[in-house]
């Protein structure tokens, strides 16, 4: 793609430009922005860059070791495996407000993130895979008030106090545009292809109080859930897929006798840029088999539920 080429080759000379002979650090979340930014900040100033994969406890299945073991092994970037589960989770441990999770989280990422930079020699900057449509949602929402509907903790800047400055080469593409940069600087087509996954990651699909116990139930049925649409061919027709734990207990029967466990509701939704989006028309089949797995695979859950609304009115996730 000769547009894409030639965006990588004119980002590459503006990192260059702007970090000079300093030291950066990059925020890895394990999605596709973060990773994309990574390896551009890397074929421009190549060691000056650190990556720090922050682990907040608040991954899905398997989704650390994936990306720790793309960078070290498959690209060799120096890579921190900060694995700071338990900071988090006790800071976050019966929150149940929307907002104030995604506070807390912005602010540990924040600190996790000074106290690396000052190991590796005070980094002057830190890298982010901010795109487009993050800076505008953050400020107004199609063409209403200019509200805040979420604050994503990767927009609007750091806190004075905090002495780095930010590299953000992908503030001006749309998540398509990043997939293709990331297929032009060769990134495997798996790791291109995968759906978004949110800064605060589960915490945002575990509506209520955060618990490790939901959050360990959570993360078992959004397995199941995911290897059911890659069994059937859906990934790559579904922008986003994944479950979400509600706090309420249902009454339910299994074998001969009596469950009161949580409710499971399943989303998916087709987008173009994660703006609007429409649900997902599964089959009616696919939701039954998918709704027996989770009941039976996973301990906790009873009943499950698909989520058939688009945004707007819903938004994708559910806080
Ligand atoms: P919503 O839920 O606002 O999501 O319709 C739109 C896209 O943004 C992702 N999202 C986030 N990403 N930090 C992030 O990095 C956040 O706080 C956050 N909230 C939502 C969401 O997964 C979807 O792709």
């Amino acid at each position: 793609d000769w547009t894409m080429a030639a965006y990588k080759e004119e980002a590459i000379r503006l990192i260059r430009e702007q970090v000079g002979d300093e030291q950066v650090i990059c925020g890895l979340s394990g999605g596709v922005d973060s990773s994309v930014a990574a390896v551009l900040i890397h074929e421009a100033i190549g060691d000056q860059l650190t990556c720090v994969f922050v682990d907040h406890g608040l991954m899905r299945a398997n989704e650390a070791d994936e990306v720790v073991t793309l960078f070290r092994d498959h690209y060799n970037i120096p890579l921190i495996h900060a694995d700071e589960a338990d900071l988090f989770i006790d800071a976050l441990e019966g929150q149940d407000d929307p907002e104030k999770k995604r506070k807390i989280i912005g602010r540990l990422f924040i600190e996790v993130f000074e106290k690396h930079a000052k190991s590796i020699g005070g980094a002057k900057f830190l890298a982010q895979g901010t795109l487009y449509p993050d800076v505008i949602e953050s400020v107004s929402f199609s063409g209403g008030p200019s509200v805040t509907i979420k604050s994503h903790h990767n927009v609007g800047g750091l806190p004075e106090r905090m002495d780095m400055k930010l590299v953000e080469p992908l503030r001006e593409l749309f998540k398509d545009e990043v997939r293709a940069l990331g297929r032009e600087l060769g990134l495997p087509e798996a790791f291109v292809g995968r759906h978004p996954f949110p800064g605060p990651g589960l915490a945002i699909r575990c509506p209520g109080g955060i618990t490790r116990e939901k959050l360990d139930i959570l993360r078992k049925a959004d397995a199941v859930y995911l290897d059911q649409i890659r069994k059937h061919g859906l990934y790559d027709e579904i922008w986003q897929a994944f479950a979400v734990l509600l706090p309420v207990r249902t009454v339910g029967v299994m074998g001969d006798g009596r469950t009161y466990d949580f409710v499971c509701a399943l989303r998916a939704v087709t987008s173009v840029d994660g703006m609007t989006a429409d649900y997902y028309p599964f089959s009616h089949e696919f939701l039954g088999e998918t709704a027996s797995r989770i009941i039976n695979e996973v301990r906790g859950i009873n009943r499950v539920t698909y989520d058939i609304t688009s945004k707007p009115p819903g938004t994708i996730e559910w806080e």
